[in-house]
């Protein structure tokens, strides 16, 4: 077991930090008020390579390890979590799946513009009535001889509105229940194709959640990903890399609010002296800092196992089961030692445990994270 990080990760890590600070923090409170989504911004970090961190650079990748990945992912939710989901659905949920199991063509045509940050992707799992229970697809996908006709409502997709590659997933054949799902690449104007509402959200605001429409919308079918009924399988794994990044977001959320809830009980005087000098502030701080240290290496260890080719499914389900809960009762802690001041927008902390709750939803709830780990540990 080595701790160490090598220099090039610490050197990512830093320059995530920098682009955080320097470039999202200014407008952050004023994105989230508006539920305005961090165009220049993201156009900015894709030119630094963090939308297509993992993917090789042949592709136009940076070519990175996961372990840099969850460094990067750390610090940008440390400031702007609605920044920094665009950047973990581009990176884990499109661009993984699309260099791992896409064909050269589809690297080519997709794959490329998007590891740039040239465009971003969106996965389109979730329905109005499939959300946990993934399998149960009304999305229809029919085979008519060299295209599918697309049709259905998919909903919730992050990155709805900005994105230009859709990874669509839908039901070719149900009597084969999800051996019959099909993964499909579908581009925005693709005719039928029809961005609906943007959800107006408790938290990560500044990001662009959508409602999409299938209207008989042809696609070809050299836009399908792997064999003929590949798509669960597809997105379970594809899902499994996905909560290694979220499990970094909700880190980060929840190491932001500490740093800051830290700062603070510095400044702020109470009863004669400093708040941290009180033990029910120390002691509070004591906790924060144990638990984000622990959700930091469950969140380390998934990326490990990945990047030496192991199987990571239960790491990443752990950390993002573990990081999420630290992430949303930690940002709690974080606005009770602000007091007041935690509750006005201006120091922070209310949008971190706003924007904290979702980890604890999306890429699988933390009922289904149990499911995973449950099942995994009773497995014969
Ligand atoms: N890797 C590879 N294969 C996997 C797998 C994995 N991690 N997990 C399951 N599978 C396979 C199983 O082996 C099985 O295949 P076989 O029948 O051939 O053995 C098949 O997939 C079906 O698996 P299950 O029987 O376990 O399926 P289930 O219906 O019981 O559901 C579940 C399992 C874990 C609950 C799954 O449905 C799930 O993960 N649900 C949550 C979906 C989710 O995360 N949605 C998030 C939406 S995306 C999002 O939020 C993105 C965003 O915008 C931020």
């Amino acid at each position: 077991m080595d701790f160490k990080l090598t220099e090039e990760q610490l050197a990512v890590r830093d320059a995530a930090r920098d682009f955080a600070q320097n470039v999202l923090k200014p407008g952050v409170i004023e994105r989230d008020r508006e539920q305005r989504f961090p165009k220049e911004e993201i156009k900015e970090l894709g030119e630094l390579g963090f939308l297509g961190m993992m993917v090789d650079p042949k592709y136009g990748g940076g070519g990175m390890d996961a372990v840099s990945y969850v460094l990067a992912m750390e610090e940008i939710s440390k400031v702007d979590a609605s920044a920094s989901v665009v950047m973990s659905v581009n990176n884990s949920l499109v661009c993984w799946g699309l260099e791992e199991f896409g064909t050269e063509e589809q690297k080519q045509k997709y794959l490329v513009p998007l590891a740039g940050g040239e465009v971003i992707g969106a996965f389109c799992l979730s329905e109005p009535e499939a959300g946990s229970d993934a399998t149960s697809q009304r999305t229809t996908a029919i085979d008519m001889g060299d295209y599918y006709l697309l049709n259905g409502t998919k909903n919730w997709i992050t990155n709805g509105g900005s994105a230009s590659t859709y990874l669509v997933i839908a039901q070719t054949d149900a009597d084969k229940g999800h051996r019959g799902i099909n993964c499909l690449i579908v581009e925005k104007g693709m005719e039928g194709f029809v961005v609906g509402a943007k959800e107006d959200k408790l938290g990560i605001r500044g990001s662009d959640t959508h409602t999409l429409m299938f209207q008989d919308v042809k696609v070809p079918k050299e836009n399908r990903i792997g064999e003929d009924g590949f798509g669960f399988k597809f997105a379970m794994k594809t899902l499994s890399g996905g909560r290694i990044g979220i499990a970094s977001q909700a880190l980060g959320i929840a190491s932001g609010a500490y740093e800051l809830a830290l700062a603070y009980s510095k400044e702020r005087s109470a009863f004669g002296k400093v708040i941290s000098k009180h033990q029910a502030i120390a002691f509070k701080l004591a906790d924060m800092a144990t638990e984000i240290e622990a959700a930091r290496m469950l969140c380390l260890k998934a990326a490990t196992l990945k990047d030496q080719g192991k199987d990571y499914a239960l790491a990443s389900s752990m950390a993002k089961l573990f990081s999420s809960k630290v992430a949303m009762e930690q940002t709690v802690e974080a606005v009770q030692i602000h007091g007041g001041y935690g509750f006005v927008k201006e120091y922070h902390v209310e949008r971190m445990m706003r924007d904290a709750k979702i980890t604890q939803i999306y890429e699988g709830t933390s009922e289904v994270q149990k499911m995973v780990i449950s099942r995994t540990l009773l497995k014969d």
